[in-house]
């Protein structure tokens, strides 16, 4: 969020898991736009770490060809040569002790080099093995500097997280640490602030005198995509509800912080959390539901089920939808629900947080040929175009009292700009050492202790899963959450 300074950034930048899923689709693509934008210093160094046994050479072909994958047409070559050219490969297993005497070789010496980042792109399972031996070789110092970059979910619920956290403070000093959820990086969740703290007209309405529900929905369409060795354990709770949605929640429902800096922004998150109510036992089935996908259509194409999808366990009960309501308990949202869910292999990739507002005191237009009147809504927009809209009435021209639904639409891009993709600002964050847009462990807390008791309930329900086709969006029981009959699923802008 804030600039930083020449002197303290990072002069390597170590990527640990740099073939995978992670490494190709964003951190690649990101440090390259960053890279086009001149964002990198002149003296940051790349080493890419993987199991592979590659040599420099066969690992830029790599690099080369997944580059112009995911930025085709707008690979421009002087910037690659220049950004190529950062890179180095480091051939290591890690949970081997001799892969990172190898990279402590490689790096510079501290008294060279101001500091590294090393980012964690794998699995959670190996996190521990890579904090254990970076300080095995002492790469966890200079205390204070050398910054550690670990991805979601953090650890698989409260327990593990707490041990992961534990784990990690015994060898980092907590601002060396980077937990990332990159949906923070994301405009529209950083133009939530703007929206809501920088228009006076927007914050007086923003509470339960105003507003019926609050949706948080992140569809896709995409499936697990050979994913299956973390995804059949993690599921949709663990993957985006715990983690994606609950930040999405917390920026939605939080107090104006007291500066726009990060230890009075995770306070005011906390508090959120903190004031969610907790789901009783007995009450897990009537605020949460979970289904997976099955065969469907695509865009007309047919897609198979998440059984058959390639590494998934037979008779899996893995759920790929959730479907979750909370309550806030606090003075500004004491009884607006707030339903979130998230699903794979949905009819659409659309993700938007939308606020519906409560209806009119007063039914003025009873007399007229009017109907009854939709309620307004506030629509914010992630994917796949950022924009906000309100949705107002106003009367129809013409001799009768009829009224139309106008969406008044703030599209965020201007048509010569281009959208950012989150992780471009939070790998510029991590290199600048902002923490803002990164969680403090109690967020991370408090997140697990929210989710523990869907977690714990649905740990012993093991026998069935009910599905929805691959291509809609989610099953019909998702309907039972709401409060009241006129509650509905938004699915469109
Ligand atoms: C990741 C999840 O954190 O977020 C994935 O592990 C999901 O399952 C992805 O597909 C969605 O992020 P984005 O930015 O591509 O919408």
């Amino acid at each position: 969020m804030s600039g930083g300074h020449e002197a303290q950034l990072p002069c390597t930048f170590v990527i640990f898991g740099a073939t995978g899923n992670l490494a190709s689709n964003k951190l690649l693509p990101a440090l390259y736009h960053l890279e086009a934008a001149a964002r990198l210093s002149e003296s940051l160094s790349i080493v890419a770490f993987a199991r592979r046994p590659w040599s420099d050479v066969e690992w830029r072909d790599h690099m080369r060809e997944t580059l112009a994958g995911r930025i085709g047409g707008k690979l421009d070559t002087p910037v690659f040569e220049r950004f190529i050219a950062r890179f180095t490969y480091q051939q290591g297993d890690l949970n081997e002790a001799a892969s990172y005497q190898a990279l402590a070789a490689r790096l510079p010496p501290p008294e060279a080099c101001s500091s590294t980042v090393f980012y964690l792109a794998i699995k959670p399972s190996e996190f521990g093995a890579v904090i254990h031996n970076l300080e095995a070789v002492g790469l966890n110092k200079p205390r204070g500097l050398n910054r550690v970059v670990i991805e979601k979910p953090f650890g698989e619920d409260i327990e593990s997280a707490r041990m992961l956290n534990q784990l990690l403070h015994e060898h980092f000093d907590e601002e060396q640490i980077f937990r990332i959820d990159h949906f923070l990086g994301k405009e529209t969740v950083q133009n939530l602030l703007v929206f809501r703290f920088a228009n006076t007209l927007i914050e007086p309405l923003w509470n339960r005198n105003f507003i019926d529900h609050v949706q948080i929905t992140v569809a896709e369409s995409i499936g697990i995509e050979k994913r299956a060795d973390y995804y059949d354990r993690a599921g949709a709770l663990r993957d985006m509800l715990q983690n994606h949605l609950m930040q999405l929640l917390t920026v939605v429902a939080m107090e104006p912080p007291a500066a726009l800096e990060a230890d009075a922004l995770h306070d005011e998150k906390v508090k959120v959390l903190r004031s969610i109510r907790p789901i009783a036992k007995r009450a897990v089935h009537a605020h949460a539901i979970r289904a997976q996908y099955a065969r469907g259509t695509i865009d007309g194409r047919p897609v198979p089920g998440y059984q058959q999808e390639e590494n998934v366990e037979p008779n899996s009960i893995t759920e790929t939808y959730v479907a979750a309501k909370f309550y806030i308990d606090n003075w500004r949202w004491r009884g607006v629900p707030f339903y979130l869910r998230t699903g794979k292999r949905m009819a659409q990739q659309s993700s938007m947080i939308a606020l519906r507002f409560r209806h009119p005191p007063q039914q003025l237009f009873r007399e007229t040929p009017l109907e009854t009147i939709a309620p307004n809504w506030i629509l914010l927009s992630i994917q796949p175009d950022e924009s906000m809209r309100m949705e107002v009435h106003v009367k129809q021209p013409g001799l009768d009292m009829n009224t139309r639904l106008m969406q008044m639409n703030a599209s965020f891009l201007k048509t010569d700009e281009q959208t950012l993709d989150a992780y471009e600002t939070l790998l510029l964050d991590v290199i600048e050492g902002d923490r803002s847009l990164f969680l403090r462990f109690d967020e991370v807390e408090w997140a697990w202790r929210v989710v523990d008791p869907i977690l714990k309930h649905w740990a012993v329900e093991r026998e069935y899963i009910p599905t929805y086709p691959a291509g809609s969006w989610g099953p019909a029981d998702a309907n039972r959450l709401f409060d009241s009959d006129d509650q509905t699923w938004r699915d469109e802008l």
